[in-house]
């Protein structure tokens, strides 16, 4: 983590009054400076960090209401494994044009609230991605969350689904508080994991109540909130559950002409190109069965290789070694077969 990086974070926890972050990111930022050898600061840094907690000697009374609701905030932090801004757009995906056609969609009536209110039509903001791994579904998320500029908490459904009975509804109840409270998004990845219940609990009625729970939670869900949810599992889902979603997309594996525009998509940023037409060809051919991710991926490292090897050879060319990319796929494909 740069200076840059430090610098905006103690920013971020300053401006959201967040202390104990803040003490945190200060003292990260004070051993950085030790570390780069500018002691002179990290002492200055210190003696005033020092000051202010004898100034403030606000130590949290075990009791009051403060430290009740610290406690709070904090087991319900447990339950997010990520709150996020995203800068992604429609652009950075690459997806069927039906799909991306309801993408729109729903982006536009999340943004026409108003609108839709004053004919009093309903907001579609509950929306189900599924598909195979590495289709886009997680990045689909971060598009919305960027076109809408919406805060979008990810919720670690790991950690809220649990054996003991009525924790799991408990817990999904104050997820979707959280986040209505902040008109956020609520992406819930692995949403098939709920399926665990069943096998979690002897108590047969444990997975009723819990998708009496979500369907309640969905039901009083504010307009300017959103739920995702994604899965690779669309068949482990309750069929109640499934039709309470507004919006239901399914994400594929990339046909030809989705793979060349990947490939042209992350050529673009960088300053490497693919030698020959024929050459595309050949890869485009060898990549289809392969998901985006996964030819991304052989992408970056074809580059990365490439890159060692001609400055091995001091002769930069900037065009990809396509027999290493064509090897890496192989092997990916190899990999992904075990
Ligand atoms: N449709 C796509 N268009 C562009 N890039 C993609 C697409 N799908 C995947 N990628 C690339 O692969 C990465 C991983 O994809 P992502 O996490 O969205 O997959 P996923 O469908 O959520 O997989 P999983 O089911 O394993 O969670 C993305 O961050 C992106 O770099
Ligand atoms: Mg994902």
């Amino acid at each position: 983590m740069g200076q840059i990086d430090h610098i905006k974070k103690i920013a971020r926890y300053g401006l959201e009054n967040d202390r104990e972050s803040l003490l945190k990111s200060l003292n990260e930022f004070i051993e950085f400076f030790r570390e780069s050898k500018k002691v002179n600061l990290a002492l200055q840094l210190q003696s005033l960090l020092k000051e202010s907690n004898r100034n403030s000697g606000n130590l949290t009374k075990v009791g009051s209401d403060h430290y009740f609701n610290q406690q709070n905030e904090r087991e319900t932090n447990d339950l997010f494994i990520d709150k996020l801004k995203s800068d992604y757009r429609l652009g950075n995906l690459v997806i069927d044009p039906e799909v991306k056609n309801e993408l729109i969609y729903f982006i536009k009536e999340n943004n026409s609230i108003d609108l839709l209110q004053k004919f009093e039509l309903p907001v579609s903001n509950k929306l189900l991605l599924h598909g195979p791994s590495g289709c886009g579904k997680t990045l689909a998320s971060y598009v919305i969350a960027g076109e809408l500029n919406k805060t979008m908490y990810v919720v670690n459904l790991g950690a809220i689904v649990s054996s003991k009975l009525g924790e799991t509804s408990k817990n999904l109840t104050k997820v979707f508080k959280k986040a209505a409270l902040e008109d956020s998004i609520i992406f819930i990845d692995e949403f098939d994991s709920l399926g665990k219940i069943r096998d979690y609990n002897q108590d047969h009625g444990e997975m009723k109540r819990v998708v009496n729970t979500i369907l309640q939670l969905f039901d009083y869900l504010p307009q300017s909130s959103i739920v995702i949810a994604a899965t690779n599992q669309e068949n482990m889902i309750d069929e109640a559950l499934l039709r309470r979603f507004d919006v239901n997309l399914e994400f594929s594996l990339p046909n030809k002409s989705q793979i060349e525009e990947l490939i042209q998509l992350t050529l673009k940023k960088g300053d490497f190109k693919i030698p020959s037409k024929t050459a595309l060809n050949k890869i485009i051919r060898q990549c289809e069965t392969l998901s985006y991710y996964s030819i991304q991926k052989t992408l970056i490292n074809a580059i990365k290789r490439t890159l060692f090897k001609q400055l091995d050879d001091k002769k930069l060319e900037h065009k990809i070694n396509i027999s290493v990319w064509s090897e890496l796929i192989e092997l990916e494909k190899k990999a992904l077969k075990k």
